[in-house]
């Protein structure tokens, strides 16, 4: 769940954190770019913000000439569009707010005064790990809080990155696609909180930390544009496996819940290998990933581990608390700790990979 950290009242400083989230029917395709409205809904599990999360700082000031921004010290282009949609919309729910009567919690600092915004994420950026969700769920609900804003601000998030409107709550949550023109009824919702499930565990493990050659936003244009096979998804597997899902969480059926996982991860990248040009996400560590969890599983005839892998070539591992030890040996075993210099998010080194422990 996203917190706020610190707040002062002058100069007006606000610091947030915001978790990623990984999808387990995913996302992938848009009917509307500029609103970013997606052709099927999606649902995913909010990480515990202890480890991959965005922290991200926003401050008001009559001193600022212009809004300017930093992602990970570096100055980014204030006027990409989907930033401007973030402010824009923040600024118009502030002006709602105090038009209404409430009053203007930010003090002195007006809604015409200029932010600057400055954001780390704690993990590798556009690696497939989610960034764009953790970063502008994070971006959105630091600005509604240095302007005053609150309610439902999914809307918003998803016009920043549409995996992010899913990292605005914790636990179990479902973006529904709505059908909408104007997008009003494509929100996120929480399926169930997070302590619904605790005995769940998540591995992160980083097969490569590099950024992806093609990013989520032009790889789904273009297998939107080419792939016959997501149109099918999209129209006839997704809606079924929504609700299979929906009732796998509720139940705490493992045994479903990884097996729609897995499924689902191979269909999206079944889909941006039928894009044409194709697009590969997955490297032979990730083919390695998966042959090893269906070995496993195979081994207890049970499915005791699922693997996700996201727009990147890193595996996202659920499993339950009481086989994570043996689990995390198996991944050690046959990726033994490496100790020149791979990257690695925490702790753990594995060869090409690290695990840290979520949820
Ligand atoms: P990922 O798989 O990491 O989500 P994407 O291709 O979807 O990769 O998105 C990566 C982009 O998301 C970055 O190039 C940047 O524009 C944006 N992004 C990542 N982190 C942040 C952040 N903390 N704040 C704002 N934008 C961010
Ligand atoms: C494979 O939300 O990053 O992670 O909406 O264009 O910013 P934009 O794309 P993004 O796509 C995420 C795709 C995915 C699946 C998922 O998170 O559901
Ligand atoms: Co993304």
């Amino acid at each position: 769940r996203i917190m706020p950290e610190e707040t002062t009242s002058r100069p007006h400083i606000v610091t947030c954190t915001a978790p990623v989230n990984i999808a387990v029917v995913k996302y992938w395709g848009k009917r509307d770019e500029d609103l970013i409205l997606p052709i099927s809904s999606s649902l995913s599990v909010t990480l515990h913000q202890d480890q991959l999360k965005t922290t991200t700082t926003v401050a008001i000031s009559t001193s600022f000439k212009v809004d300017r921004m930093w992602l990970n010290g570096k100055e980014e282009d204030i006027t990409h569009p989907r930033l401007q949609s973030c402010l824009r919309e923040i600024r118009r729910l502030a002006r709602k707010r105090r038009n209404d009567g409430e009053p203007d919690s930010t003090e002195s600092t007006g809604l015409s005064h200029k932010v600057h915004i400055c954001s780390v994420n704690n993990f590798p950026t556009a690696a497939g790990l989610a960034s764009s969700a953790a970063g502008f769920a994070c971006l959105v609900y630091s600005l509604a809080q240095a302007f005053g804003v609150e309610g439902d601000l999914s809307g918003i998030a998803r016009q920043g990155s549409g995996s992010a409107c899913r990292s605005m709550y914790g636990g179990f949550v479902q973006w529904i696609m709505g059908n909408r023109d104007d997008g009003k009824d494509s929100i996120a919702q929480q399926v169930e909180p997070e302590s619904h499930w605790p005995e769940l565990r998540i591995l992160v493990l980083v097969a490569s930390a590099k950024r992806k050659p093609i990013g989520s936003t032009s790889g789904m244009q273009t297998s939107v544009q080419t792939s016959v096979l997501l149109k099918h998804r999209a129209e006839s597997v997704v809606p079924h496996r929504m609700d299979k899902m929906i009732k796998a969480v509720q139940k705490r059926d493992f045994a479903a819940f990884a097996e729609i996982t897995m499924k689902d991860s191979n269909q999206f990248h079944a889909t941006c290998l039928d894009t044409y040009p194709p697009i590969f996400y997955l490297n032979s560590v990730s083919q390695q990933i998966i042959h090893l969890v269906h070995r496993y599983n195979g081994h207890y005839r049970e499915s005791r581990v699922a693997y996700s892998f996201d727009a990147g070539p890193n595996a996202v591992i659920f499993t339950l608390q009481q086989h994570v030890p043996e689990f995390v040996r198996v991944v050690q075993h046959f990726f033994p700790p490496d100790t020149n210099g791979e990257d690695f998010i925490k702790g753990l080194p594995v060869k090409g990979a690290a695990i840290s422990e979520e949820l």
